[in-house]
């Protein structure tokens, strides 16, 4: 049974760690806008371990004008989606995607933005997520599409 809880930026390290940041320094998996008042994290448990992480930072991003004049705080960028790799393939990801949305939907957010791998772009099509650029390579972790969901 996968439980779903509202956590701290510091308890998705291990799982981010392993998972996004393999052999890199733990420090690296802090991200920017960890800790403010807007963002929030979700973290999958399976007894007491976690064993998935998604984060959520209020962001605009400018492809999601093309789309309509959306409001900075109508916008949500996901961050740091990751299941640890025992537990892949078993509805994790999506379960905690899921719970990311309707908490989105709760709060009146339109639209989700954010950068996906390559490897996991065909997880985030089956949620419904449309891809929004080109490929483009980001330092360190790799080529990356930009993805957009209007809720
Ligand atoms: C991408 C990731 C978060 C998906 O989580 P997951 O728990 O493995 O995915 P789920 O088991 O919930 O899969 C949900 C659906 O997507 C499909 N899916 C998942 N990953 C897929 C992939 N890489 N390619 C194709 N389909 C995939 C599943 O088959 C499943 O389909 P179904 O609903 O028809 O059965 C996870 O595999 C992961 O952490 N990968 C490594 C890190 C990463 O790439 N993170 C994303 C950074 S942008």
């Amino acid at each position: 049974m996968i439980d779903i809880q509202t956590v701290t930026a510091r308890e998705t390290f291990p799982v981010r760690h392993p998972v996004l940041r393999n052999g890199r320094p733990l420090e690296d998996c802090h991200f920017s806008g960890d800790e403010l008042g807007t963002t929030f994290h979700l973290g999958a448990f399976e007894k007491d371990k976690i064993i998935g992480v998604i984060t959520c930072l209020m962001n605009k991003d400018v492809h999601l004008e093309k789309i309509a004049a959306f409001q900075l705080h109508q916008c949500y960028q996901l961050r740091g989606m990751a299941v640890l790799e025992s537990m892949q393939g078993k509805g994790v990801g999506k379960k905690l995607l899921k719970k990311a949305e309707q908490l989105l939907k709760e709060k009146n957010i339109r639209a989700i933005w954010f950068h996906a791998r390559i490897a996991a772009v065909p997880f985030y099509e089956k949620m419904g997520y449309k891809i929004a650029s080109g490929v483009f390579v980001i330092p360190n972790v790799g080529d990356h599409f930009k993805m957009i969901k209007v809720l």
